[in-house]
């Protein structure tokens, strides 16, 4: 099994193979988590992102990481929440899932995650996170597989659902 981080704090600053942007199907940047990625990556990022033609919800992009310590920028579209019965459940789960197969191809061994959909696309962050950790103790790879977490509460309910005290 992959080993399961919970840091907390700003996940530009993360000395990962990958970081996991929470992008919009234009992979064109926008506000939020999106936003500091592009902030920090600087315009070469964008530039690389206009090559790529969007991205549908659900899948995802790798791009480098530019003048970020990440080496690689995986762009994956969360489904904004609608109530929850529009398959918003497979799509986030499958976020998770195809960030994590292109870590794997791409022979990355350590990933970060955002806690994707669950900022202005409405996403329940219990449920959520619940579907985060559900996906990452599915596979074996990548090495360590680490959640990103914005703030103290999330970084607690992350905590809870993965039994690590710290
Ligand atoms: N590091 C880690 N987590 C962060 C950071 C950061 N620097 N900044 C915000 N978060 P959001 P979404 C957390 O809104 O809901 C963008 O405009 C934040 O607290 O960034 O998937 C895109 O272009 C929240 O828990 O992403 C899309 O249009 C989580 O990241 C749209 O927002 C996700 O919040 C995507 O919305």
């Amino acid at each position: 099994m992959s080993g399961i981080e919970i840091v907390e704090g700003d996940i530009t600053r993360l000395d990962v193979d990958a970081i996991v942007n929470a992008a919009n199907e234009s992979l064109l940047g926008g506000g939020g988590v999106d936003g500091a990625i592009h902030r920090a990556a600087g315009p070469e990022l964008l530039a690389e992102c206009r090559t790529l033609g969007g991205c549908p919800t659900g899948q995802a992009k790798i791009t480098k990481g530019y003048r970020l310590k990440a080496s690689h920028v995986i762009h994956t579209v969360g489904p904004v929440w609608r109530g929850g019965h529009v398959g918003e459940p497979k799509l986030l789960a499958d976020c998770y899932r195809n960030s994590l197969a292109l870590a794997v191809v791409h022979g990355l061994s350590s990933i970060a995650f955002p806690a994707i959909s669950t900022g202005v696309y409405g996403y329940p962050k219990e449920p959520a996170a619940r579907i985060a950790v559900q996906e990452a103790r599915m596979i074996r790879m990548p090495e360590r597989i680490i959640f990103c977490c914005f703030d103290a509460a999330t970084a607690e309910l992350y905590r809870e659902l993965t039994g690590r005290s710290v």
